[in-house]
């Protein structure tokens, strides 16, 4: 098999890459230098000079969610517009693309519910219209896609959560976290591992909800991490409206995964054992 990875030097990327080349997959893989997804004519180009590729995949994004409150055309152009002409491409030299997309697409009133594939969207910040949008795209321009919505993401090749909890609990005896806010942490090694399964099982093409198993608040992810490393200090847990922020976020994000789970024989991994491992080989391997 091969694939055409856009995007392949950004977190999901990276484990992505490494994720299909293990399972035999040829990938070639384009980082921004190889290829600027904001440019049709280059996005043409490339699916033009490579032949007999079986899936495109675009793990490329804007995702500095605050920052898209007031650089709201980039992100649309990045999230939508680029999508756009990676959807049109792959319709044209047909071939099945492959997407991702996020629970902020989602406004995150509902208590007590998973959100399902199928529930209304309506984006409460301009980092999830613009995701929305590129949704749209997608959905809109062909019929052989798989668009994962996936959240809360930490991995080795990224500025995430896990990594700045650590490096906070080495220097500060006191934090404050959000406990409000609900999602599944999932590690991008084991998000790129569901993704090759499907993409080498191929199930009917669609929207999947693709998370780890389980859930949290930030306040939860936190004590996890502080108990995983021994910080012996404080976490005091607060309401979002403790912190302002330029984007709103979603109160209850939380994927159900059960059109995944119905669909294949996956086993998916619980968030708390991909947590220990990623900390195991990132963060306290790297004291040593
Ligand atoms: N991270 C999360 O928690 C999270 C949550 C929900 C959904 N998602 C979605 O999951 C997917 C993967 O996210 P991620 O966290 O792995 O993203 P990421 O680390 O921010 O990586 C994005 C990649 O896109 C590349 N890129 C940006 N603009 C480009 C352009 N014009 N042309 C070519 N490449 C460009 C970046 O290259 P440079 O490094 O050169 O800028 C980077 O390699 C995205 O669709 C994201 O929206 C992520």
């Amino acid at each position: 098999m091969n694939v055409l990875l856009f995007g392949s030097s950004g977190m999901l990327g990276y484990d992505l890459n490494k994720s299909l080349s293990k399972a035999g997959v040829t990938v070639f893989s384009l980082t921004r230098q190889d290829c600027d997804v904001s440019n049709e004519e280059a996005v043409f180009f490339m699916l033009n000079s490579h032949k007999n590729i079986d899936y495109v995949i675009n793990c490329t994004a804007y995702s500095k969610v605050d920052l898209a409150e007031t650089e709201q055309e980039l992100a649309n152009l990045i999230n939508a517009k680029a999508v756009l002409y990676l959807a049109k491409a792959c319709k044209k030299y047909k071939i099945p693309f492959v997407h991702f997309s996020t629970d902020y697409v989602f406004d995150g009133s509902r208590t007590n519910y998973a959100y399902l594939e199928p529930d209304p969207c309506d984006p409460i910040n301009a980092y999830g219209y613009s995701k929305w949008l590129g949704e749209q795209h997608c959905i809109n321009t062909l019929s052989d896609y798989y668009l994962f919505r996936v959240q809360w993401l930490y991995g080795t090749n990224g500025p995430n959560f896990v990594k700045t909890m650590v490096s906070l609990m080495q220097t500060k005896q006191e934090l404050t976290i959000v406990s409000d806010q609900w999602g599944t942490p999932t590690a991008t090694a084991s998000l790129a591992e569901y993704v090759t399964y499907v993409l080498l099982n191929k199930p009917d093409f669609g929207i999947y909800h693709c998370t780890d198993l389980g859930n949290a608040s930030w306040y939860d992810f936190a004590t996890t991490i502080a108990s995983k490393i021994n910080y012996t200090g404080t976490i005091h847990a607060v309401d979002s409206n403790h912190f302002i922020r330029p984007a709103k976020r979603p109160k209850n994000g939380i994927l159900s995964c059960a059109k995944l789970d119905a669909k294949t024989t996956l086993k998916r991994y619980h968030w708390k054992d991909m947590l220990a491992n990623y900390l195991n080989d990132n963060i306290q391997g790297e004291k040593q």
